[in-house]
């Protein structure tokens, strides 16, 4: 579904952009979650350089690591390279990018005390670096394709923002919720106050579509899910409805796909636990999905790499459908199987 209130601009290459309106279109088309990373030897040569936030707020980085896959692979889509935690640290929640480790927060927010202390900031002074760096990214792409802006759910922020950092279950964030729900209440509202005027504003540099992760949602029962992520999501996706086409992503979420159809989202991305024919009986076979390859199957020979692909395109169907992972590329990927990743969907016809 397309927002009404919004004229689809033109790029020499507007699949992505057809696809979310649910146009026909001649083959699908494709991007992968987190291809601006570590599998990219040119993405590397700057990692050495640069630490992981450092990249983030230069825009010249940012804009360059951004192009680097479109460059050598020419997807259909390109996602500004940034980070979720960027709009906590904005809120005074200082989150650092520990090797081996990866997101960490030396004093997690446990107490309302600490709530508190979190700030709604104004997101042009605290975060003009991303947006300058959406400005630079349109310019370089010379509108080749379309470029997507994402945020973090309110729900997998306050994972890290609680835990600490990483965690197989989130239990303490987990138990911050069960046990002081006002208090996980208040900071998920401002998480989502501040997203909101983040990506308002990512859409007013140049964004083209919208994208939220929540990828610790499937953490979660489905009432708690409702209550502690949905609830959010659904605020973000109201205020921006008639901005930008929004996407959703929230791994782990198959049993909140039909609400998440009956929201204002223009698609939805799936992750790789059930079939093409689930997702879109899930979601009446009405709205555009993205997925949902496992992202451990490019690791498959390219040979097989092509043929899973194929078939994933007829199960889904070409039209209404973007191919992506079912998650982020691992960075152990090779360069040629992701070729053929990207080939098996150009080379696409029924
Ligand atoms: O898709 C893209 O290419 C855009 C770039 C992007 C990054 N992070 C760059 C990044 C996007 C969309 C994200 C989103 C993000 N960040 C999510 C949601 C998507 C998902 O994968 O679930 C989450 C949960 C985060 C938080 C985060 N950032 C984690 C857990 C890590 C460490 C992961 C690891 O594998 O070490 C990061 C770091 C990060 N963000 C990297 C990249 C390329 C790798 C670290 C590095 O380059 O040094």
């Amino acid at each position: 579904m397309w927002p009404e209130t919004i004229k689809m601009k033109k790029y020499k290459n507007d699949l992505y952009l057809k696809a979310l309106a649910g146009e026909s279109v001649k083959r699908p088309p494709v991007w992968m979650m987190r291809q601006a990373g570590r599998y990219l030897p040119e993405f590397m040569a700057i990692r050495e350089k640069y630490d992981f936030f450092t990249r983030c707020r230069t825009p010249e980085l940012a804009a360059e690591i951004t192009v680097q896959p479109i460059r050598r692979f020419h997807m259909d889509a390109a996602i500004l390279f940034s980070d979720i935690l960027v709009v906590p640290q904005a809120m005074n929640i200082p989150f650092e990018m520990k090797a081996g480790i990866g997101p960490f927060l030396p004093q997690p927010v446990r107490s309302k005390k600490d709530v508190d202390k979190v700030i709604i900031p104004d997101v042009k002074e605290s975060l003009g670096y991303v947006f300058d760096a959406i400005k630079l990214t349109k310019e370089m792409l010379n509108d080749e394709v379309p470029l997507i802006g994402f945020a973090g759910s309110p729900w997998t922020i306050l994972c890290y923002t609680v835990q600490g950092q990483g965690s197989k279950t989130f239990e303490k964030t987990k138990e911050f919720c069960f046990t002081r729900p006002e208090a996980a209440h208040t900071l998920l509202q401002k998480i989502t106050d501040t997203t909101i005027a983040y990506l308002r504003e990512k859409v007013k540099s140049g964004v083209d579509a919208l994208q939220l992760f929540d990828s610790w949602g499937g953490m979660l029962a489905p009432d708690d899910y409702r209550e502690f992520s949905w609830k959010y999501l659904v605020q973000i996706i109201d205020a921006l409805k008639d901005e930008a086409p929004v996407v959703i992503f929230a791994k782990g979420c198959w049993y909140a796909l039909e609400e998440m159809s009956d929201s204002n989202v223009s698609a939805i991305g799936v992750d790789w636990t059930l079939t093409p024919q689930t997702a879109r009986k899930f979601t009446g076979n009405k709205i555009t999905l993205q997925g949902n390859l496992d992202p451990s199957r490019l690791l498959s020979p390219p040979k097989v790499i092509k043929e899973i692909v194929h078939k994933m395109i007829d199960d889904f169907g070409k039209d209404q459908y973007i191919v992506n992972l079912g998650h982020g590329i691992l960075p152990n990927i090779p360069l040629k199987n992701v070729q053929a990743f990207i080939d098996a969907v150009k080379e696409y016809h029924e």
